[in-house]
């Protein structure tokens, strides 16, 4: 199969630049409504999107990512209208979320009603909402009429797609069409909040975090999953998070500690680089001038992820550093932590994620850097 790419650019993708997407948009429409993907942008990352409410349409999407069919799937939609027309039950809970949030980087977990297909809610009587912000994204949803079911653009496994040349990379030939609209200004997926429970819980932390939604909301749960502990030892809520995920080619570890101790285990390990092994950094800017230039200069690959004053904007780059990693062949990707708090709670699941079982550690809470 042929991939058409509309290349929008950031530029042109605010909201009072419709007319520059028109085009894109209807013929994305005419695929949906055909039955066929369309690969778009959202603020998180970009979606890979069906019908929602065809299950043939539905089923291609596991197919072209490799994903297991028991990992549901976001149901995105315009307005709150809708989101009401594919939940069951519309708790108080879910009406505060909504306006507080949508549109915006979270998805919330409700009873689910019949005629969304067992194929997108995994078998599960329940199902995931969202209203996305991204001009793009809004203007598809409003001309398509009906709810669209998109999981990340990736292959299954890898990370999420931030720009749309990484959709391309994975998805090219898979696809009929791919709306690129530049990066994506979150660059960690949505913040998935089950409010099926007792006390709304977080599953997995994004774009809008734990604070603010316990602001909102008053008590809010974070899902033992999510900091990371041994998968085993729970079963998760949310079947996504017992899949490997965010996961490049090469080994990530942890850098972690006081600017001391991150100084001596980069060091450490470029010590031990072995003949033939590249090796990553991937960093905030304070710590990368913190170290000496005969460390620097032995690291293949140097990715800045931008200052600790500025972690909204360090973590979006996330995702994008370990792709870059691949295109270099790295082996050893070392990785800088961030503090647990703010949009830090999300950055370091995806990082604990992607450096596997083997690398886990346990969270170093309150060590500031
Ligand atoms: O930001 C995002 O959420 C992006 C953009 C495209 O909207 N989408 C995304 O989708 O990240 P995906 O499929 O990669 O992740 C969806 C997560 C998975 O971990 C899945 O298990 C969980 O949401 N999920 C979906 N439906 C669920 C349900 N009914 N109950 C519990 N977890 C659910
Ligand atoms: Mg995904």
């Amino acid at each position: 199969m042929e991939t058409k790419r509309y290349y929008l650019g950031v530029e042109n993708c605010d909201s009072s630049r419709t007319g520059a997407w028109e085009e894109a948009i209807q013929e994305a429409v005419n695929l949906l409504k055909q039955g066929e993907l369309v690969a778009f942008p959202t603020e998180t990352v970009y979606g890979l999107g069906a019908n929602a409410l065809d299950p043939q349409a539905c089923a291609k999407i596991f197919a072209v990512k490799g994903r297991p069919a028991d990992n549901p799937l976001i149901v995105h939609v315009a307005s709150m209208e809708e989101a009401r027309r594919v939940a069951r039950d519309w708790p108080r809970e879910a009406e505060i979320c909504a306006r507080e949030f949508w549109p915006g980087p979270l998805t919330i977990i409700l009873p689910k009603r019949e005629d969304i297909p067992a194929i997108v809610s995994g078998g599960l009587d329940t199902v995931a909402i969202r209203l996305p912000s991204h001009p793009v994204a809004l203007a598809l949803l409003q001309k398509a009429g009906f709810p669209v079911a998109a999981p990340s653009a990736n292959i299954s496994g890898k990370p999420s797609p931030t720009e749309g040349k990484h959709v391309w990379q994975d998805l090219y030939g898979k696809i009929p069409l791919l709306i690129d609209a530049g990066k994506c200004p979150v660059g960690l997926e949505s913040t998935v909040l089950d409010l099926t429970g007792v006390t709304p819980t977080i599953l997995r932390p994004g774009g809008v975090t734990l604070e603010q939604l316990t602001e909102a909301l008053g008590r809010v749960e974070v899902d033992r999953g999510v900091r990371g502990e041994k998968e085993s030892s729970f079963k998760p809520r949310s079947p996504g998070m017992k899949y490997r995920h965010y996961a490049p080619q090469g080994e990530v570890m942890l850098i972690r500690g006081s600017a001391q101790e991150k100084r001596e285990q980069v060091e450490q390990h470029l010590r031990n680089k072995t003949e033939g092994q590249k090796i990553a950094l991937i960093c905030l800017e304070e710590t990368a001038a913190d170290l000496e230039e005969e460390t620097l200069d032995k690291v293949d690959l140097l990715f800045i992820l931008g200052s600790v004053r500025q972690s909204r904007q360090a973590a979006s780059r996330l995702f994008e550093g370990l792709r870059l990693c691949d295109e270099h062949k790295i082996n050893l990707i070392l990785a800088e932590e961030m503090p647990e708090k703010g949009i830090g709670l999300a950055f370091m699941n995806r990082l604990q994620k992607a450096a596997g079982q083997k690398n886990f550690l346990p969270p170093s809470q309150d060590k500031v850097f």
